[in-house]
């Protein structure tokens, strides 16, 4: 039986080598259908919080449940969309998105199907003989969308899917994407460094502190969707986020040089 808590973080920590402490004692109970942005500094920890709850690394300590189990490993349940597009370079479009429940075992007509149908929800009809190559950075990451939609996942993990691409692309692969979210309330949890997408997408924006991370402050972005970026809210919370990280930025380059020093 589904819970309404959909993934638990309990004390985790990370920590490299012991010399390299990644994230300090990290826990955050997300919903299920929650949109969650976490938000933080370069290096602070995002993308190794991302790998735990996907499965492909283990934590130091502490645990993350999903949907009250321990996760171990990777699952079809969590599908992942990294920032670098990671497709099949050898494989048509049509293929990469095919690959995954293929792989499931789903019958090669119906993974067509799913495919094609998922191709078609990001706006790539007309390119599915294309291969990688042929398409732009945006193209590429609706395909990962495509491919990652394709498994039915219950969460998505997204690891600053967007951050390559040009603004304008950015913008309207933000909104696709929440369009694709509100047909089908997947648990998400999405990791950027920018305040204002941060905003723009989530229920709670967690925000994250410098190296080691831990959780700084939740800040819940109660307002309806699609959201206007000139509304007087979205204004006051993108200033408010934007302290909350300069505040995270700010001192520890000061505490690092610091430390520099005392060490010379
Ligand atoms: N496999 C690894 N081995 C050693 N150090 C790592 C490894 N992965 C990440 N780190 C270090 O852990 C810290 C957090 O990295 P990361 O989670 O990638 O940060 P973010 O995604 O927030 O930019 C960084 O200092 C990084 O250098
Ligand atoms: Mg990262």
């Amino acid at each position: 039986m589904k819970t309404d808590a959909k993934i638990v973080a309990e004390g985790v920590t990370k920590s490299f080598g012991g010399a390299v402490q990644a994230l300090e004692p990290f826990d955050v109970t997300i919903r299920e259908g929650e949109f969650i942005c976490i938000l933080g500094p370069s290096g602070c920890g995002k993308s190794t919080f991302l790998r735990i709850v996907a499965g492909l690394m283990k934590p130091t300590s502490g645990r993350v449940l999903l949907d009250n189990v321990p996760i171990t490993e990777p699952g079809p349940e969590r599908g992942l969309v990294f920032q670098e597009y990671a497709l099949f370079p050898w494989l048509t479009v049509l293929r990469n998105v095919m690959y995954g429940p293929t792989v499931r075992g789903i019958g090669k007509k119906e993974a067509r199907e799913i495919a094609l149908d998922q191709l078609k929800r990001v706006g790539l009809q007309g390119f599915e003989n294309h291969f990688p190559y042929q398409l732009s950075g945006g193209m590429k990451q609706r395909v990962g969308i495509a491919r990652m939609w394709a498994n039915n996942p219950d969460v998505l993990l997204m690891d600053e899917p967007f951050g390559a691409l040009d603004s304008i692309t950015r913008q309207i692969l933000q909104k696709d994407l929440l369009n694709l979210w509100m047909e089908e309330q997947k648990t998400v949890l999405f990791v950027t460094h920018s305040v204002e997408e941060a905003i723009y997408l989530s229920d709670r924006v967690i925000v994250m502190s410098a190296r080691p991370g831990r959780i700084t402050d939740i800040v819940s972005v109660p307002d309806q969707r699609p959201r206007n970026l000139l509304s007087a809210n979205f204004i006051d919370l993108r200033a408010k986020l934007t302290r909350m990280v300069e505040k995270q930025v700010l001192p520890s380059a000061h505490l690092s040089e610091g430390q520099q020093a005392y060490a010379d």
